[in-house]
């Protein structure tokens, strides 16, 4: 039924555009329960140790205060998967920020006021959360994040290095990013009757209603969570965070409903973050360009509670053709709030470090940088030894060097000028695993011609409403405009995360195969419909989690002009252009928002954004939106997002990849490859802030050889 006239691809409006922008749409602080009460938590003011004592009088004296939850007396919970959600469970302070106490009050301000009053008396233990490369009690982990093995090698990297003719041997340096979506960690949660419901900022609902029954031993059926609009998360809201498991507490103990909202300054310390990465890469080339070693090693901390190991050697895995390869990742346990998922976890510092030290590689070849990376282009997955079910990453760097005017460029550095200003272009390479889970759907067509489709899907603000609307519209052959679907409660058929970039892929996938079965069902009767209408139902377990003999995933080049300010150290970003590949792309103007989006992210993580862990306090001392800078408008210059038209057959019955998060992977290395354009000088610590780079001017310029 698909054809002329598909709904798929067109840039249609976001259906709850409207309802954002008039404040009609319900956050999970919003709803306005007869009631509803406030909490808030307080953080731990040791990186280590135990609660010896919590003093709650003076806060209980204080108007409006209900009650202060601590160890002592939170209701008790069944052993989370998840250890950062053991909250208000044992004395122990695994990290400074971890919540020691939640204090309950009718406003939000006095829930504040008492916290402020609590006080806590702790056994104060010797804390380290300084991350080293040669830390001694840094060990090699058996996975990292996602599942991937911690260390792969083939060949003789070693002997293939020390014998090449042309070599890298670069350090670069990520600090601690932290998502800060505009609506913090935020839920409400009440008891209506025996049924527990809760409104959560979270990007997976199906997943936080299976934690909580879990944790509360309830039944399914009694518990609903809803996440109806949600403000961003970026990965921090892909597993529930203890706001959620803290509300549901002091709702059970005060019989109210609850909201947590956890303010801004808290974050940081207990929704995770990108952990800190050390990368050491080298690369060798015979004299024509070609790689003949590949090795990336990477070194990150993780909690004492939590193993989480940013993946960031893995696209190392992925991208060049090399006979030897070692790409390994080692880890120290800290005293430090446990890292998380960040936008792209792995890709984004992992291509960050690979596409500079490519550049690097290209200056000590004199070779242009697009060439380097199209003559290295792997005829299979390099690891795996799979063939791609489509790459077209030439296509993307030829296609953004022509858009971009690649061609006019003077490849010497530090060759162009504007008064103080120093002139430079750089570019990268993008990629990102294509990722998709199983889910249900439920697909309805009514009397009066229209349709409805169901499925616990959550829009964190890409638009999945509106693209599930549209898949379902082409796979039932129908306008758009008769299409309506329901996402975003627990009570919908169950579906993965907004997270890995798969949210539409999986859910999509679902909701075409409910759709072509209704066509079906449609197709084969006659007469009126009842006036329930006709249902189909579908999972795509087995499906959509098969194992594929393809290695999948989107690509992308990115390219970037910064002019650098000699005189106050200030990199402004000139332009950004980025072109991907990313299958069929189901919605025009959602998509370019994605990828614009990853792309400005990019930009933060190149220039302005990173958190610093202080020593001897233990925690990070970006605490607001003031200090930790995420772009903003006058930071983000005029920026494009291109694709090419990509067929490929082995994804899903609409042929997408993910594109959430590959605008993100490999841009800020774009903006740094520029930055040693413009300069002549090689910045290998991120974020690229004047202080680095007045510094850096000052030093005499080197070459790209060496570390
Ligand atoms: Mo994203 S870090 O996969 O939510």
């Amino acid at each position: 039924m698909t054809g002329t006239g598909s709904a798929l691809g067109v840039p249609a409006e976001r259906r709850e555009g409207r309802q954002k922008v008039t404040g009609g749409a319900r956050y999970a602080a919003e709803h306005p329960l007869p009631g509803r009460v406030h909490a808030w938590p307080v953080p731990a003011g040791v990186a280590r140790g135990r609660v010896t004592a919590v003093h709650t009088e003076a806060a209980l004296d204080l108007p409006g205060a209900l009650a202060v939850l601590t160890h002592d007396n939170a209701p008790r919970i069944t052993e989370p998967d998840d250890p950062t959600l053991a909250v208000l469970q044992t004395p122990g302070v695994p990290h400074r920020g971890w919540p020691v106490a939640l204090v309950v009050a009718r406003t939000p301000e006095e829930a504040r006021a008492a916290a402020e009053a609590v006080r806590v008396e702790y056994a104060v233990e010797e804390h380290d959360v300084r991350l080293t490369a040669d830390h001694p009690e840094a060990y090699e982990p058996e996975k990292a994040n996602a599942g991937f093995p911690a260390r792969r090698e083939w060949g003789d990297p070693d002997g293939a290095f020390a014998s090449a003719p042309v070599r890298v041997d670069v350090s670069y340096h990520v600090p601690p990013l932290h998502n800060h979506p505009m609506e913090p960690h935020t839920s409400t949660a009440h008891w209506d009757g025996d049924r527990l419901v809760v409104y959560t900022s979270s990007q997976g609902g199906t997943a936080v209603r299976a934690v909580l029954t879990a944790l509360f031993e309830l039944p399914e059926d009694r518990v609903t969570v809803v996440a109806d609009h949600v403000g961003g998360g970026f990965g921090s809201k892909g597993t529930p965070r203890p706001d959620v498991v803290l509300a549901v507490m002091a709702a059970r103990e005060t019989g109210r409903p609850v909201t947590v909202a956890l303010p801004r300054r808290h974050l940081p310390s207990v929704v995770g973050h990108r952990a800190p990465t050390l990368h050491r890469l080298r690369l060798a080339a015979d004299t024509g360009g070609r790689l003949t070693a590949l090795t990336h090693e990477v070194v990150t901390h993780t909690s004492r509670i939590k193993e989480f190991v940013e993946q960031a050697a893995v696209p190392a895995r992925v991208m060049y053709a090399t006979p030897a390869s070692r790409t390994l990742h080692r880890a120290v346990r800290l005293d430090v709030p446990s890292p998380s998922w960040m936008r792209a976890p792995g890709e984004s510092p992992g291509m960050y470090a690979l596409e500079s030290a490519m550049d690097e590689l290209a200056g000590a070849l004199g070779m242009d940088p697009v060439d380097l990376r199209v003559l290295n282009e792997p005829e299979r997955e390099p690891d795996s030894g799979k063939p791609f079910s489509s790459r077209h990453l030439t296509e993307c760097l030829r296609e953004g060097a022509r858009r971009f005017g690649w061609d006019r460029r003077d490849p010497r550095p530090r060759a162009r000028g504007e008064g103080p200003l120093l002139l430079g272009t750089g570019v990268a390479a993008a990629t990102y695993p294509v990722l998709v889970g199983p889910s249900r759907a439920e697909a309805r067509a009514l009397p009066d011609g229209s349709f409805v489709v169901r499925v616990n899907a959550t829009d964190i603000g890409t638009g999945a409403r509106t693209v599930l609307a549209q898949v379902a519209a082409d796979a039932l052959g129908v306008p758009l405009e008769r299409v309506r679907s329901e996402i975003g409660d627990s009570d919908l058929p169950s579906a993965p995360l907004a997270g890995g970039s798969s949210g539409t892929a999986s859910w999509g996938w679902s909701v075409h195969r409910a759709c072509t079965e209704l066509a079906d069902q449609l197709g084969s009767r006659t007469g009126p419909l009842p006036d329930e209408g006709i249902t189909a139902h579908a999972d795509t377990a087995g499906l959509a989690d098969a194992d594929s003999p393809y290695a999948r995933h989107a690509f992308g080049a990115h390219f970037a002009e910064v002019a650098v300010d000699t005189v106050t150290g200030e990199v402004r970003v000139r332009r950004m252009l980025g072109v991907f590949a990313a299958g069929r792309i189901l919605n025009a103007r959602t998509a370019r928002s994605q990828f614009i989006g990853g792309m400005t992210m990019g930009l933060g993580m190149a220039l302005t954004e990173g958190s610093t862990m202080d020593a001897a306090f233990g925690d990070f001392t970006e605490a607001d939106l003031a200090s930790y800078h995420v772009p903003a408008h006058a930071d983000v210059p005029a920026i494009e997002a291109h694709w090419i038209d990509e067929e490929d057959a082995h994804l899903n019955p609409m042929g997408s990849k993910g594109i959430g998060e590959i605008g993100n992977v490999g841009s800020a290395a774009a903006i740094g490859n520029a930055v040693h354009h413009a300069t002549g000088v090689r910045f290998r610590e991120l974020p690229l802030t004047p202080d680095k780079v007045l510094a850096g001017l000052a030093r005499p310029v080197t070459s790209g050889r060496g570390g």
